[in-house]
């Protein structure tokens, strides 16, 4: 029999189960997708007893049909910043989930922003106040619970991981993960107030002039607890009873493990449809402009980490592959690799604004440099270099010292499988960038976090770049220069005169 952590990666669309061993294999695994209802004025909802049956399953499937496996405890990674209310008399939900893309809270929170407190939001939460974090719909939720006809005094509120912590020890626990808590808007980081910052495994609560500012009960909030617990053991008759959960992380936080990305050198992005940039960051002192501050893990210490979210990236190239009339990404990059340079033809993908790091509502999509000579091939790669450069933007926005760049990019998601972008990417960093290929970093990461708490010394040593690739850099600074002072060009015109 080998001695494995079982792992569930609860994503938005869906969920994933692993059996790891003490070496970091994954010597079994399973999937279920998860549904998300995209409904008017900004709704995205989820299916709260969907969600928790999927978990059920994908551990049944999991461990099914391979009997020399013994699970010694579970792990756990969720998605962020979503929630969900249920009755604590009898876990059954008072509404759907709230999914993190759900924008229903928009115009509460531009009311908050009138009020004088919410400067203590980004001051204290590291976060922008913006609809897609916990706080303005934990109260959305609860005000349309109560609408409805619930009774809501007995209401208990949580995160993903709150819920199914809830569900898999039978009720026994009301809990949230520190970094899934540090999304919520109702955590105060102490960012620059004091030497060591909290939150420490002893000093964790949720500040109540945020709670008051965003009207939710703290009666109905967890109790927070360090990314290792404690969190209880799983109750019920399926395959993990009795087991206890040895830890708990925010699925982007524990991709940031997964890579092995725990000093402030490396960082982190995941090209998807937009993207996410994150660096740890060992000793916050201030918000940064542009970037958000976030609790990456909380073990003995805790281990911050600043986040750019980029909104187009692997949208972007869908958007020039159709505008140029191809099927998909890498018919794009084809085309790209067919000119050496984009000819000087830039594109700034604000479409619908830009995110981090500038944050501008008001930018409008450009591609300039056309000229008569300007073929499909150039903007094509002009694309490419767009993703490249917006990634660079957030990445220099990060350096608490103003260093140029880290030492290494390392890299996930579906555009990483794209050789020129990355090099792209390379050049833009003027670092190395080394992409990973394997399909469950979130779950390898918390995996490893157990692990650690099992005493599997080292935990998980597998690489997670193995089957990657490594690129450096193929031009100079100057070089470098001249293509960011393009790139910056560009920028300015699509923010217009007001940038
Ligand atoms: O912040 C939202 C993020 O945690 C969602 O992750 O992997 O479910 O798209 P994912």
């Amino acid at each position: 029999m080998t001695d494995v952590v079982v792992a569930i990666d609860q994503g938005t669309t869906n969920t994933k189960a692993v059996a790891v061993d003490p070496t970091g294999a994954v010597l079994a695994r399973a999937s279920a997708p998860v549904g998300v209802r995209h409904g008017d004025h900004g709704h995205v909802e989820q299916d709260p007893a969907q969600i928790w049956r999927t978990v059920q399953q994908v551990v049944v499937d999991c461990l099914a049909g391979t009997p020399d496996l013994h699970p010694v405890g579970v792990a756990l990674s969720t998605q962020r910043e979503s929630v969900v209310a249920w009755d604590r008399r009898d876990g059954r939900p008072l509404g759907p989930v709230l999914s993190w893309q759900d924008v229903r809270t928009a115009d509460d929170c531009r009311r908050l922003l009138d009020d004088p407190r919410a400067a203590l939001v980004p001051a204290r939460t590291g976060l922008p106040l913006d609809p897609m974090f916990s706080a303005p719909k934990l109260h959305r939720l609860l005000a349309d619970a109560a609408e409805a006809g619930s009774d809501v005094t007995h209401a208990a509120v949580g995160t993903i991981d709150s819920w199914l912590l809830w569900n898999l020890t039978g009720g026994a626990e009301h809990v949230v993960e520190a970094g899934n808590a540090s999304r919520t808007l109702l955590l105060d980081l102490d960012l620059g107030r004091s030497a060591s910052p909290s939150p420490s495994s002893d000093r964790l609560g949720w500040d109540a002039e945020l709670a008051d500012l965003f009207a939710v009960p703290q009666a109905a909030l967890p109790r927070i607890a360090a990314s290792t617990g404690p969190f209880g053991t799983v109750a019920g008759d399926g395959p993990l009873r009795g087991l206890p959960v040895l830890a708990v992380l925010a699925d982007s936080h524990a991709a940031l493990l997964g890579h092995g990305a725990t000093g402030p050198g490396t960082v982190k992005a995941t090209y998807g449809t937009g993207s996410s940039v994150m660096r740890p960051w060992a000793t916050p002192d201030a918000v940064r402009t542009g970037v958000s501050t976030t609790l990456a893990w909380l073990t003995d210490r805790p281990t911050y980490a600043l986040e750019g979210n980029i909104r187009y990236s692997g949208a972007a190239l869908d958007w020039a592959a159709s505008l140029l009339g191809l099927t998909g990404g890498a018919a794009l990059g084809e085309l790209a690799a067919t000119v050496p340079d984009a000819g000087g033809v830039t594109l700034v993908p604000a479409f619908g604004g830009l995110g981090a790091p500038h944050w501008d509502a008001d930018a409008v999509g450009l591609l300039t440099g056309l000229t008569g000579g300007t073929t499909p091939a150039h903007v094509a790669r002009a694309a490419f270099e767009a993703v490249a450069w917006q990634v660079a933007d957030v990445v220099a926005a990060m350096s608490p010292d103003g260093a140029p760049s880290p030492d290494l990019l390392v890299a996930d998601g579906g555009a990483s499988a794209s050789a020129l972008l990355m090099q792209l990417q390379a050049d833009a960093l003027g670092c190395e960038v080394v992409t990973s290929r394997h399909p469950e970093l979130s779950a390898l990461g918390v995996a490893g976090l157990a692990g650690q708490a099992l005493g599997w010394d080292p935990a998980l040593r597998a690489d997670p770049h193995a089957g990657g690739t490594r690129y450096a850099p193929s031009i100079g600074s100057d070089e470098r220069a001249a293509r960011r002072a393009r790139w910056d060009a560009a920028l300015h015109r699509s923010r217009g005169p007001q940038a």
